[in-house]
């Protein structure tokens, strides 16, 4: 029997359908309300607001549970391949080996970029940020691939534009690091697995050969299996809201690829590296920094911590820990920023303000001690964190469309002037 809640105001009574999810998450649909009663709702940064039903990825953040099409993030981090989870959240099923080779050859065919996108690279200053540059070389997309832009395109075309965004966004983002280094480019190389394809084409050079080592590969897929879809997530909605108006799909990724950018979405594993930098430099004092964090009046925050959706922990935070452990045990490496990351958390943990406000370390807080150890630079882990989350926006943005979901379009309550008269300057 389907459920009702009501809505009593200004002496009358509202009813409004309850949707049930298969996880049983309860949803009021308001969506016909305003007809009804004239009322919108109000929720600033959407803290409490379902703008879809969704069949890709469930998340219960009081219980620290994150699945992508029903299976969990733990198993999958433990016994997948990125590709393979690649195809899981795009096609809804894991593939068959024959599916999965099909998938990885298409891939691998596609990896190359037109050549003109080396003058459109050419032109950034070597200063720009790799977030920015590969934003647009993704935008860039449409014009090599203008029939991408038709959205009355076939299941089969649809395809096509997918299997190119996933094969080339590596060579894109492999590319926008060697112009922050102005090193001449690599070319991708088709025999080569998925991530240790990406890490020739960021560290080969003509002069020597660049052999990726297993450990390095094998931690970059566990890195971006753990990224690769987080349901609606600013970056996330932002791809399905840009691609709403019917915009292609290299369009949508690359505007989300600027809401990944920011310092409170993806671009915070950049700066939680360097909060831990400079609390190291600073003599190691992590009180001092968790007493800073504290302080309304001071605007710093515990970066890598805290998040909208987990209020117990964070299930891809407790994974990537302990990544980090074996990754820098098998590299024989000891990072000083890695001790001052576990005191911080240690003393966070144990702070009644960061357990009043249920804060955590969150996936940030210890991906980039992994980066950093495999040599990837500061200024590309948000990069890392936009290739791992792709096959999440396309798996979105195509669901998003099969549905046929109307146009992403929020309502406000204004606050400005009531109408008033134009006053002509010389009488201002
Ligand atoms: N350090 C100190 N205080 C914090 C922090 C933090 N990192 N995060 C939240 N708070 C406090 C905040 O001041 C507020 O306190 P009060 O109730 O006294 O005003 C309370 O906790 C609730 O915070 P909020 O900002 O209202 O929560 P939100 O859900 O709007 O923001 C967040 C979530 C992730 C943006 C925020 O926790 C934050 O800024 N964290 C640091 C940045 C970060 O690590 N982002 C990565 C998120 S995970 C990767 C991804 O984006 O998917």
């Amino acid at each position: 029997m389907s459920k009702k809640a009501e809505l009593h105001y200004n002496g009358k009574v509202y009813e409004v359908p309850v949707v049930i999810g298969t996880e049983n998450e309860n949803a009021i649909d308001i969506s016909k309300l305003r007809g009804k009663s004239g009322l919108i709702t109000l929720d600033r940064g959407f803290k409490n607001t379902g703008s879809c039903e969704s069949a890709i990825t469930f998340l219960d953040g009081e219980e620290g549970v994150l699945r992508y099409r029903g299976y969990s993030i733990e198993e999958l981090a433990e016994k997948s391949t990125f590709l393979e989870v690649a195809f899981l959240l795009i096609y809804s099923e894991l593939p068959t080996r024959e599916e999965l080779d099909a998938f990885t050859k298409d891939i691998s065919e596609h990896s190359l970029v037109h050549e003109d996108v080396r003058s459109i690279l050419d032109g950034f200053p070597s200063k720009a940020h790799p977030m920015g540059v590969l934003s647009s070389l993704v935008s860039s997309l449409t014009a090599f691939y203008p029939k991408s832009l038709d959205p009355n395109r076939s299941v089969e075309q649809i395809n096509g534009t997918v299997i190119r965004a996933i094969a080339k966004l590596p060579t894109l983002a492999a590319w926008s690091y060697k112009n922050r280094v102005r090193q001449p480019i690599v070319y991708p190389k088709n025999n080569l697995s998925y991530s240790a394809n990406f890490m020739q084409m960021m560290f080969a050079l003509p002069t020597t050969d660049y052999v990726v080592s297993p450990v390095i590969t094998k931690a970059i897929d566990k890195l971006l299996i753990l990224h690769a879809d987080h349901e609606q997530n600013c970056s996330t909605s932002t791809v399905r809201v840009v691609g709403s108006s019917h915009a292609s799909l290299y369009a949508s990724v690359s505007a989300g690829i600027a809401a990944l950018w920011g310092p409170l979405h993806g671009g915070a594993n950049q700066a939680v590296i360097e909060m831990l930098e400079a609390i190291r430099i600073d003599g190691g004092d992590v009180d001092k920094y968790v007493a800073k964090a504290k302080d309304k009046d001071d605007a710093f925050r515990l970066m890598g911590f805290g998040h909208r959706v987990y209020k117990s922990f964070d299930p891809r935070a407790t994974i990537i820990k302990k990544a980090a452990d074996d990754v820098l045990k098998e590299l024989n490496i000891n990072d000083p920023v890695l001790e001052i990351a576990k005191r911080l958390e240690e003393v966070a943990l144990d702070d009644d303000y960061f357990k009043s406000r249920n804060l955590y370390p969150n996936v940030d807080f210890y991906s980039g001690i992994i980066y950093r150890a495999l040599g990837i630079p500061t200024d590309m882990f948000t990069v890392m964190f936009a290739l791992g989350r792709l096959p999440g926006w396309i798996a979105q943005w195509k669901e998003m469309r099969e549905n046929h979901e109307p146009i992403g379009r929020p309502r406000q309550v204004y606050t400005g002037s009531k109408e008033r008269k134009y006053v002509p300057i010389e009488s201002r």
